[in-house]
């Protein structure tokens, strides 16, 4: 890489779609769940680059509100392929000082994958490096009306409401935004994910199917990010004053 990263200016938090897995695997001749598998390889590598570089917060988009449509035999092979990665990797975490998290209504996951998450969550904790938050069963619609609902059943009067009150009914509550989002596979889309979150997101889009995501491809998008000009709606001079 002939650039360096700036560890200066490096995004607090980083949110990944996570795309391409059916065609990875589809291109192979081979089932889609084939694709999820070697996703896996594709996540460990992200997390544990990301905590090296610096990374405090990595969210990843592992299954969507919409994705329980998808054919049973593939959300099955994806629960048990989620069940086995933890399981095997919550070693690496901890080696790695990485506490682990979710969102998303996790209540709808089956009762095994639920367990192992606690699990996990539980013996994770107390990690300080980098937080990882996998987002299943999530979509950004889902969590906007979930913080809705919950603001009305704690009677909060509607004068009262402002962002910094509803950003605490987010699921991301203790959580800042993503400075930047990645999205792998050549799709240009949000498809549901951290909405409200990604107001003021650097977004980089990748061809790179998901499977095939390694370390330089994560430091190529950051390098991205650190020459780009973040303005939140100001004007050059007033971001260079
Ligand atoms: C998108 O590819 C990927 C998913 C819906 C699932 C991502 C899951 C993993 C990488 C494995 C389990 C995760 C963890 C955190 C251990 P796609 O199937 O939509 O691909 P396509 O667009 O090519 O069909």
């Amino acid at each position: 890489m002939s650039q360096i990263i700036d560890t200066n200016n490096l995004p607090k938090h980083i949110a990944i779609t996570m795309d391409g897995n059916g065609r990875w695997a589809e291109s192979k001749g081979k089932i889609r769940a084939f694709g999820h598998k070697n996703g896996v390889k594709a996540v460990r590598d992200t997390v544990e680059a990301a905590a090296e570089i610096g990374i405090k917060f990595l969210t990843l988009y592992a299954f969507s509100t919409e994705n329980w449509s998808r054919p049973k035999s593939e959300i099955n092979a994806l629960m048990s392929l989620l069940v086995s990665a933890i399981n095997k990797e919550t070693k690496t975490l901890m080696n790695n000082n990485i506490k682990l998290s979710t969102i998303g209504a996790t209540d709808s996951l089956p009762s095994k994958a639920k367990k192992e998450l606690n699990e996990a969550i539980e013996e994770t904790k107390g990690n300080t490096r980098m937080t990882l938050i996998l987002a299943l069963s999530y979509s950004g619609r889902w969590e906007i009306l979930n913080a809705t609902k919950n603001l009305i059943a704690d009677g909060i009067n509607h004068e009262k409401i402002n962002e910094q009150i509803f950003q605490q009914y987010l699921t991301t509550k203790s959580v800042p935004d993503p400075e930047l989002l990645i999205r792998t596979s050549g799709e240009y889309r949000i498809s549901n994910f951290l909405l409200w979150q990604i107001a003021y997101s650097e977004l980089y889009f990748t061809n790179r199917l998901w499977p095939d995501f390694r370390r330089q491809d994560l430091e190529k998008a950051i390098l991205n990010y650190q020459n780009r000009e973040r303005r939140f709606g100001k004007t050059k001079k007033q971001i260079q004053n």
